[in-house]
Formats: C-alpha cells, structure tokens, sequence
C-alpha cells in the first residue's frame, strides 16, 4: 500500500516535471489538456487529493441546440412550390412539398449528417414577394453557456446570401450583438469597410468586421460555407499552428473580454437578402430566389468555469457535472456548507494543471493557499508571494506565471505554500513563520 502510494507520488511529480519542462522546449501537446479535476497524490497526511483545474473536451454543439426560425411559417413546402435553379431560370423542375418525405426541407436537416448523396438540406420558401425583404433569423438555443473552440461554419445548398448577419447571446437571447457581418458590398450593405480576420491584430481581436469573403453568390458549386473565423483569431495568441496554447490560456485567463467573446448561449444567423447572381433580380423568376443550408458546424465545450470535466445532457438540458465542490449548471457558485471563502473560477495558470480555487468547507480557517485570483492580473510585475520562505521570484514569460525561487525553510511550491516531501504543516505557526514545516518524526525511523 505504502509502496503504491510512493508511487503515485513519483509518477505525479515526474509528470509535471517532464510537463513543464517539455512546456518550455515548446512541445505543445503535453499539457494544457485540463482533463483531470483532481487526482491522489501521497503527502505526510497520506493519500490525500490534488485538485487540478479541468474542463470538459470540446465536441459537436449541434446534437444538443434547440432551433427556432422567424417567421414560423419560412420553410418551404406549404403549399408545395416548384422553384428553379439560380443558374438557369429555365429549369425549375425541384418541388419543395412538406408532406411528402423526399421533398420536405425542414430545419433538422440543417443538423443530420452530410457525406451522403445528395445532401439534405433546410429550404426558405421563395422571394415571392420582391421587392419586399426575403429575411429569415435562424436561432440556435443552448440553454447552456458554451466556450466555442472550432470555426462556426454555414454550409449553404443555395447561393450564399448577399447579406447576413451572424449574431450571439451570453444571456439566453435576452440581448443580441452581432459577432460577424457579410456582404457583397459591405460599405452599401452595412455602411462598413470591408475586412478579413486576416487584418485583425492582438489589438484589435475583439472589433466586429464585415468581410465579402463569404458572399460571392453566383459560385454556387465550389464556394459553398460561411465561416465564422475561432481558430484565426486563437492564433492571434497562440501562433498559426496555435502551437503556443499556454500564451493564449494565459490571455483568456487573464482578460475576461476576451473569455466573453467566444463564449455563447445562443447564435443567430440573420438571413437578410438570397443570393441572385446577376445585378438585376429577374423579376419574372423569382423563384431562382430563395436560402437553402445543408449544414451548420458549431464546435465548443460546455463552459464550467474550470470546475468540470465532463458535461451531461439530460432531460433536454445540457449541466457541468461539477467538481471542486461548485454547484449550478456551469459550477458557478459554491455548495451549500461550502462557502468557506468566496467562489472563484479555476485558473489555466500555472500551466499545465493549472489552479483549481476549489470551494472549502464554511468552518475551516484559512487554508495554506495564496489568492492566485488576484496574482492572475499583476503578477507580470511585483507579486512575488512566497510568505517570506524566499524573497526571489522568477516571472516566466512562457507560462504567465511568477514562481518562487529557491524556498527556505522546507517550503516548496510556486508560492512556497507547501511543505517539502517529509515534513507536515506545523498547525500553529503563522504561514510566514519559519517553523512552519516541521519534519515528519516517522521520517526519522523510515
Ligand atoms: C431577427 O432578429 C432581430 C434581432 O436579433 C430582429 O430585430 C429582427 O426583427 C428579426 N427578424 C425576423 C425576420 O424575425
Ligand atoms: C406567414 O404568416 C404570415 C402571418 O401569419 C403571413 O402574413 C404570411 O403570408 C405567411 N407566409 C407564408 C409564406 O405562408
Ligand atoms: C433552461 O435550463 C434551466 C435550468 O438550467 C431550466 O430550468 C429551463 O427550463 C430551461 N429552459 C428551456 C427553455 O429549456
Ligand atoms: C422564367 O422565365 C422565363 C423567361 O423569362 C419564362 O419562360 C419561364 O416561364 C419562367 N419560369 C417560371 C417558373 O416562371
Ligand atoms: C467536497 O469536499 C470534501 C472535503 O473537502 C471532499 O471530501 C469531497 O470529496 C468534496 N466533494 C466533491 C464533489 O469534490
Ligand atoms: C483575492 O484578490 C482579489 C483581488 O485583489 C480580491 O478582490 C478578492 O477579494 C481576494 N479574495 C480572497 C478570498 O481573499
Ligand atoms: C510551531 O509553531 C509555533 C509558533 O511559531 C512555535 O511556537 C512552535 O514551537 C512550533 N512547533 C514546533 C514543534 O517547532
């Protein structure tokens, strides 16, 4: 049992070792994966529980949305409707009709699996009543937050709209912003310069551009997605291959604006005029008109603010299973008779476990731990915290992190908050007390 339990003490130690190191020499993929909430590790208490910040793994958002489109009564098929293609006016011989199976075109297919042939795709009833707005919102509910980790991409059966707008709520669609706008013409559309994601800087991450890189209409075989841009803009941060992941942990750690940005409970595709390809709208076929989507990807995580690492969907609702004794549905808060300090979100720093800030229990007295809350902002600069085991600290840039060098007094630790290896807390002593690690009298006979 001893034997196992050293073990696991070795093991643990030696992972974060090899971790960090291999962090410095830029080996991406070891840390930074944050799946683990907690795990055993041996102190001179014993078997005792390390708690690590965690989050869930990203996957497929689509399989748990709820949709909603406005007006109710957009979707093509009632009555039934010849429409044409937008290429040849002559050929209008596609039947959209909501009665029959294979020529309903409801707003699941949107979410089914694409790779079949032919694709099955969600289809807006025609521009009848031009030069009236065709205009359609397209509503996508979570119910839940969510931290977006992959492009949001629209692939469009039609040609791709003329103008759209992509729009998000952090507030289950009780306030929208717009995340991206599109046009052929952004200046006429929008009154906006045109823009890329590729012209965005660290700086200005954050702005909301229109771009005409998604709307070209008439390339309706090849150039078929409307892409919001997540992995451009993470690179702002962590390089073109985002192979420098703890720079930009160490961002979203630290700068809740950004953190906010890709975080989401609902998205809104504004449909706001259909391709037509030409610079006139025939209006003799005004059936060549019309919003047809065979697939929209949304990629991210349930947002569980460093507390879980795994999310369930349950009676129609998507929860953290929360760790860290947190409660609520992104483990936002403490559990009742753990209120023992103030709630706080988990913290990617120091990479690569990260700070948990666990909640503790309501009758225990302050615990042996800095306010890493507090270090996570000013700590390029002066905190260096050590409770006087150490009065050097080392910041590396790399990591974000300001560490302790060289602890006395039989501290270790980034903040040489813990005893080394063989000597227990001394109970009395204040946490800057030079007593403060005792030597473990079993030590002496081991
Ligand atoms: C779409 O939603 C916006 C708000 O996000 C609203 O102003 C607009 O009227 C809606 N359009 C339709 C067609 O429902
Ligand atoms: C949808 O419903 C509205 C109001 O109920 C009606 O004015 C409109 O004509 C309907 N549109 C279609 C395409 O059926
Ligand atoms: C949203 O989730 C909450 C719980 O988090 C639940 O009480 C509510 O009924 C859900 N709303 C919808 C529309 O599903
Ligand atoms: C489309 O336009 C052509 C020529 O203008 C006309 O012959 C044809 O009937 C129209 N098709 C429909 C479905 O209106
Ligand atoms: C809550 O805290 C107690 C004591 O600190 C611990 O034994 C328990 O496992 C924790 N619960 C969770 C769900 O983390
Ligand atoms: C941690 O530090 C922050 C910022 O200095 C402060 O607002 C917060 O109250 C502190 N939390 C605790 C538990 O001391
Ligand atoms: C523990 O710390 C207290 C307070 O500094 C000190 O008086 C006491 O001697 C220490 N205990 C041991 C065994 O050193």
């Amino acid at each position: 049992m001893a034997m196992a339990a050293r073990w696991t003490a070795l093991i643990t130690l030696q992972a974060v070792w090899a971790c960090l190191c291999q962090a410095m020499q830029h080996y991406p993929s070891v840390w930074g994966h944050y799946d683990v909430c907690k795990s055993q590790v041996y102190t001179d208490e014993g078997l005792t529980w390390d708690y690590m910040a965690c989050q869930p793994e990203a996957t497929d958002m689509t399989k748990y949305l709820r949709v909603t489109l406005d007006p109710p009564n957009i979707t093509c098929g009632d009555p039934p409707e010849t429409y044409c293609a937008l290429e040849n006016p002559y050929m209008c011989n596609n039947e959209c009709d909501a009665t029959t199976e294979e020529l309903a075109h409801p707003p699941e297919l949107m979410f089914d699996f694409e790779g079949r042939n032919p694709t099955t795709f969600w289809q807006s009833t025609s521009w009848k009543k031009y030069p009236k707005p065709l205009q359609v919102n397209i509503t996508l509910s979570w119910n839940k937050t969510v931290e977006l980790t992959d492009d949001i991409v629209i692939t469009f059966e039609s040609g791709r709209p003329e103008q759209m707008v992509l729009e998000k709520s952090l507030d289950y669609g009780r306030t929208w912003q717009p995340y991206q706008f599109y046009a052929t013409d952004c200046l006429d559309a929008f009154i906006m310069e045109p823009k890329t994601v590729h012209e965005l800087t660290q700086q200005t991450l954050l702005d909301i551009i229109c771009t005409e890189d998604y709307s070209r209409g008439y390339v309706w075989k090849y150039d078929k997605t409307v892409r919001f841009e997540i992995k451009d803009r993470f690179a702002l941060f962590a390089g073109p291959r985002l192979h420098n992941m703890a720079s930009l942990y160490g961002q979203l750690d630290t700068t809740k604006n950004l953190r906010d940005f890709f975080t989401i409970t609902d998205l809104r595709i504004r449909l706001l005029r259909p391709a037509t390809g030409a610079t006139m709208v025939d209006e003799d076929n005004l059936s060549r008109y019309f919003y047809a989507i065979s697939d929209i990807k949304v990629h991210g995580r349930c947002k569980c603010n460093l507390h879980a690492n795994s999310c369930v969907f349950d009676k129609d609702r998507l929860a953290c299973e929360c760790e860290h004794n947190t409660t609520g549905p992104d483990c936002g808060r403490c559990k009742k008779n753990y209120q023992g300090r103030a709630w706080s979100v988990g913290s990617y720093l120091p990479i690569p476990k990260g700070t948990a800030n666990i909640c503790i229990p309501n009758n225990l007295g302050p615990v042996i731990r800095p306010n890493i809350s507090s270090l996570g902002v000013a700590n390029r600069n002066q905190d260096c915290e050590c409770f006087g085991h150490s009065n050097r600290c080392s910041y590396i840039e790399l990591l974000n992190a300001v560490i302790c060098v060289s602890c006395k007094h039989n501290t270790r630790g980034q903040h040489c908050q813990h005893c080394k290896f063989g000597y227990f807390r001394n109970i009395s002593a204040k946490l800057d007390d030079e007593r403060i690690c005792l030597a473990s009298v079993m030590n002496g006979y081991l």
